[in-house]
């Protein structure tokens, strides 16, 4: 059986090539105060009249803020994951690999809100939460979101994030902090990268109409919430911005929508081919700048 196969190489692989950040991380290394958090012309006002006006040291600042609250929501992409992969498996057989490999994401995906949490730490930023609605509505898919939800909803938000950590670890410019903690993430994300997209396409094979069509909402809705929360607002603030204002620039920024739809270019065009991004809710798709307006 595919799916089985797919989980033996997954599982050889996990036991082949796994970090423990508790140790493969200097976590005493102090961070270099002249260095970015993450690539210029990846930060949301980057072109923008509010960037032009901010000072070399207040530009770092906001990259390092900007860089705390994805790893924040990230963390909560990973919490609501982990809730959704053990309902998942709690009724299947734990003999089989699926379940085994399912566990073993569960538990990168543990180590991974520890490191990040420990970077926001080390960082001295605060810990970033999405916005009350998208709390709500994590709760509400923790706790009913079937195969097709939540294989999709998880590889939008692990695909977005790999392509800016992906760019990140190569970048021998940026806090070395940032690109150890981007390697490893990147590794371990391969592997649930390659279990999300073929279990999802088996799980859209076997859906029916009425569960297609209730998952193209709901997938576009996730997709919204995750453009959308990547950058809180009160990040702005730790460079004396007006969160509101600064929320509202970035938005319209060409350069920041460009960057949400370059990281999501490989997902939005797999969901697409699998019929996820249809119907009305590509409304949503747009508005999470996706897809273009
Ligand atoms: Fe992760
Ligand atoms: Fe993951």
């Amino acid at each position: 059986m595919q799916r089985e196969a797919t989980a033996a190489r997954l599982l050889k692989i996990s036991a082949a090539n796994s970090y423990d950040p508790g140790v493969d991380i200097d976590w005493d290394a102090p961070l270099d105060g002249g260095r970015m958090y993450a690539p210029e012309h990846r930060l949301s006002l980057h072109g923008t009249p509010l960037w032009d006006g901010l000072t070399p040291e207040q530009r770092i600042e906001l990259s390092k803020h900007e860089v705390a609250s994805i790893a924040s929501v990230g963390i909560w992409f990973e919490l609501l994951l982990m809730r959704m992969l053990l309902r998942h498996i709690t009724d299947q057989d734990p003999r089989s690999g699926h379940v085994q490999y399912a566990l073993t994401e569960i538990g990168d995906e543990c180590r991974h809100s520890i490191m990040f949490g420990r970077m926001i730490e080390a960082f001295g930023a605060p810990a970033y939460r999405p916005h009350a609605v998208d709390r709500a509505l994590g709760r509400y898919l923790g706790a009913t979101a079937g195969g097709v939800q939540i294989f999709a909803a998880a590889l939008i938000a692990e695909e977005i994030l790999d392509a800016l950590q992906r760019e990140a670890m190569a970048d021998d410019s940026l806090q070395p902090l940032v690109r150890m903690v981007s390697r490893i993430h990147v590794v371990e994300e391969a592997r649930h990268i390659r279990f999300a997209r073929e279990e999802l396409a088996r799980q859209v094979a076997r859906a029916g109409k009425p569960m297609l069509w209730y998952s193209q909402v709901m997938v576009g809705r996730a997709a919204y919430t995750v453009t959308r929360s990547l950058i809180h607002p009160d990040a702005y603030r730790s460079v004396g911005l007006d969160p509101q204002a600064a929320r509202a620039a970035a938005w319209r920024n060409p350069g920041f929508r460009e960057t949400l739809r370059w990281a999501g270019e490989r997902v939005t065009t797999y969901l697409d081919e699998l019929g996820l991004v249809r119907g009305p809710a590509r409304a949503l798709w747009r508005a999470s700048a996706l897809i273009p307006d």
